[in-house]
């Protein structure tokens, strides 16, 4: 384990903080620490250094640690498995500044969905062509920033879009967003975007009529795609339409197939190896020619797996003893109902991050969040199962809003506050839609790198 003074000595320029700076193409800003710890240690010394009686008001709120090493090898996947797709990573899936300054380091392009997405990537110091603005349907103003930093790419599914580009951007690069099934995802989106492919010949027509230049094609199969045919039945709609194209007199070069992937390593869920399993060849099947570019807009593929969330329980209740006014237990009574498990939740925990933080994620992205124990009565158990009876148990967020909750049907042991939970795979939907309300702040990130050549590659891009 390489500690901080170590870090510091490998590549001294980039984390002593007066020299801190990022010339090239990336703007000028300060890097923030990067340890070498694993996740466990990182969030391990982050809490142990905590004078929780002591600290300065907000010093322990709930936080995150990020481990760029994750990122980093989820990159090497996706170059490994799907070799052929240049992937332009989905902006508003986690704005983080130094996911971004990574995938940047290592060259991946970037599809934004606003006018703020498209500066921040810009101000980072990336060419217009590695931006797609990926949404078809925009705020006019937005399409006349793209055109003023010349932002070529970008989408559209409607014909009043294609009015607008004419007016503000007649020299775009068009990317035809078309319908899929979405039936086998878990976020759906077909329900907002895409073209039926009865629509699509008179999307191309109206663009020919315009003058319009339409390069390609573009789908999302669904975010949290859990079938692999998904893909393969939207690169069958995609050949379509790049036929129909040629007939309209359009020269197709630009295949876009979008985000869904999978992060996950898991057997017993669809892994990423399984998508890229077929629609690396459905791709070279239907899209043999190499003059055809084929990239994709993975989000939560890169973002999910790196951030892992702790927060501490600031408060509990033991509800049975609320429940219940006519008939106020003694503790004793209390005590043996816990241990007996038959309260109904038997505790009540609030914790400082919930659903207007960090865990938007479960009523914006379906997810479901599982908390583990990492710190119970000054004992540190990252990834241990405790030998102790579990209860029934809520988990409230801190916002005085009764919907702040991220679960009723919790099971653990019985915590206290001053004890501390961990959440894995929160990098996903997360931090980008955290809000600060009822005055609470986002979380603070702390970086940690596994893998110990993201700080020769983030040094490289700084020189
Ligand atoms: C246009 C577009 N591209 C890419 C993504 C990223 O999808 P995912 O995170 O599932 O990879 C989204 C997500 O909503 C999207 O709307």
């Amino acid at each position: 384990m390489k500690r901080q003074a170590e870090i510091d000595q490998i590549h001294p320029k980039l984390f002593a903080t007066k020299r801190n700076k990022v010339v090239d193409s990336v703007k000028k800003n300060d890097l923030p620490r990067i340890s070498m710890l694993s996740v466990e240690e990182a969030l391990k010394s982050h809490v142990l250094s905590l004078d929780i009686d002591n600290c300065e008001a907000e010093s322990d709120n709930a936080f995150i640690v990020a481990d760029l090493g994750e990122i980093y090898r989820q990159h090497l996947r996706w170059q490994t498995h799907l070799p052929r797709i240049k992937p332009f990573y989905a902006v508003k899936c986690n704005t983080d500044p130094m996911l971004l300054k990574l995938l940047i380091s290592l060259g991946t392009g970037f599809d934004c969905a606003s006018k703020t997405e498209i500066q921040t990537i810009l101000d980072m110091g990336v060419d217009p062509s590695n931006i797609i603005y990926s949404n078809p349907c925009k705020q006019e103003s937005f399409i006349r920033f793209a055109a003023e930093h010349d932002v070529k790419m970008m989408t559209f599914d409607n014909a009043d879009e294609l009015y607008k580009i004419k007016r503000f951007f007649p020299n775009a690069q068009l990317v035809i967003r078309i319908l899929t099934d979405d039936s086998k995802a878990i976020v759906k989106l077909s329900a907002k975007f895409g073209a039926s492919l009865n629509n699509t010949g008179f999307l191309l027509q109206t663009a020919r009529e315009l003058g319009l230049n339409v390069i390609g094609v573009s789908f999302h199969v669904g975010s949290g795609c859990y079938d692999e045919n998904a893909y393969v039945d939207a690169i069958n709609r995609a050949r379509f339409v790049f036929d129909q194209a040629a007939e309209f007199g359009f020269n197709f070069h630009l295949l876009n197939v979008g985000g869904g992937f999978s992060y996950s390593r898991k057997s017993d869920v669809i892994t990423f190896e399984k998508i890229a399993s077929v629609l690396g060849p459905a791709i070279d099947k239907y899209f043999s020619s190499d003059n055809i570019c084929v990239i994709a807009e993975p989000g939560r593929y890169y973002a999910a797996s790196a951030f892992t969330v702790a927060t501490h329980i600031i408060a509990r209740r033991i509800i049975h003893r609320d429940l219940d006014n006519e008939h106020v237990p003694s503790m004793d009574v209390i005590q043996n109902e816990v241990l007996a498990g038959d309260a109904h939740p038997a505790f009540m925990y609030y914790i400082n991050d919930g659903l207007y933080g960090t865990f938007n994620c479960i009523l914006f992205d379906h997810q479901i969040v599982t908390p583990k124990i990492l710190m119970k009565g000054g004992k540190f158990l990252f990834g241990e199962t405790l030998d102790e009876p579990k209860y029934n148990c809520f988990i409230w967020g801190p916002t005085c809003d009764s919907i702040d909750y991220i679960t009723k049907n919790g099971r653990l042991p019985e915590l206290l506050p001053g004890d501390w939970l961990y959440f894995e795979e929160m990098g996903a939907y997360t931090i980008s839609a955290a809000t600060k309300f009822n005055g609470f702040k986002r979380n603070k990130v702390i970086y940690t790198t596994t893998d110990p050549h993201v700080l020769a590659i983030l040094y490289d891009a700084l020189h």
